[in-house]
């Protein structure tokens, strides 16, 4: 949009009852008259996107709010725009937890090709033309990802009676992943005396020997729709010496299934 001599004349006549009802702030002692006044509203608003109007030009200003918060898987693309108007030339800079992250360039679209997971923070822009500058709101970025399990298989003897408690090996994933429990390549079903914490631990109690076996579990991340599979625990059961211990046996874990605060 580029009006000029004529061009500009019509356009004043054509959007006269659009811009008598926008409000634009303007110095004062410029205008004498109405029709005067009405060309200047006009001007400004042509202002905020030409450059030939030197003398009216306007500081960036926001528009629209962006989004608060966006989750990429990883690998995939990630394009952050940054809606603002005002007088050209808008310059733009993005930064990411507060740094920059690019120099001050004519794009006002950020866009990187494959978003990896350490990708993610706090997404920043800022814009400038020679009036002013403005920072818009922050933007969440999440990377949705799921690491390996870290560690590698164990063995872990307990007394029969005995609680067990198997822990999950560290697991990076973005959300966290959902976790099932294996039991010699059986899905355990959790009951009165087998159980899963809030920390994705399983805790058997009162073993018996047929407890015995390679315990593992699968972390299933719902938003990439990948699975992984821990290294194996192979638990055994010694002794049974042990059973006046039984009823000593804590069981104040956070536990999943109310039943199984119990022991069974
Ligand atoms: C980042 O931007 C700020 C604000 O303009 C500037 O002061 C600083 O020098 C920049 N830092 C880098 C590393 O470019
Ligand atoms: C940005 O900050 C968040 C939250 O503190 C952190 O988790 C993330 O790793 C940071 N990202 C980068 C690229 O430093
Ligand atoms: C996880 O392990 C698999 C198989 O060992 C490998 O192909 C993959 O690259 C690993 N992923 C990461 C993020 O390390
Ligand atoms: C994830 O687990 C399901 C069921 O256990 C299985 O059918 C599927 O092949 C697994 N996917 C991957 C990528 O391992």
């Amino acid at each position: 949009m580029k009006p000029r001599g004529t061009q500009r004349d019509s356009r004043v006549r054509a959007e006269g009852a659009a811009a008598r009802s926008t409000h634009v702030r303007m110095s004062s002692g410029t205008a004498r008259s109405g029709s005067r006044r009405l060309l200047l509203h006009l001007l400004l608003l042509l202002g905020s996107c030409c450059h030939m109007l030197h003398g009216q030009e306007v500081a960036p200003y926001l528009q629209g709010v962006g989004q608060a918060q966006q989750v990429v898987l990883e690998g995939n693309r990630l394009v952050l725009t940054c809606p603002a108007g005002g007088s050209w030339p808008l310059h733009y800079r993005w930064t990411l937890n507060n740094s920059n992250i690019t120099d001050w360039t004519l794009q006002n679209r950020l866009s990187i090709p494959s978003l990896k997971r350490n990708d993610a923070g706090l997404y920043q822009c800022m814009v400038r033309n020679r009036m002013g500058a403005l920072i818009h709101r922050k933007t969440e970025v999440h990377v949705a990802f799921l690491g390996n399990f870290t560690g590698k298989e164990q063995r872990s003897t307990v007394s029969q009676g005995r609680a067990a408690v198997i822990s999950l090996p560290p697991l990076a994933s973005f959300p966290q992943p959902l976790i099932t429990w294996y039991k010699d390549g059986h899905k355990i079903i959790p009951n009165n005396r087998i159980a899963v914490t809030l920390d994705n631990q399983l805790v058997v109690l009162a073993t018996t020997a047929s407890d015995a076996g390679g315990y593992h579990a699968e972390a299933m991340n719902e938003m990439t729709g990948e699975n992984v599979t821990s290294p194996t625990v192979y638990l055994s059961i010694s002794g049974g010496e042990e059973r006046k211990e039984r009823s000593s046996l804590c069981c104040s874990f956070p536990v999943r299934t109310p039943r199984a605060s119990r022991v069974g």
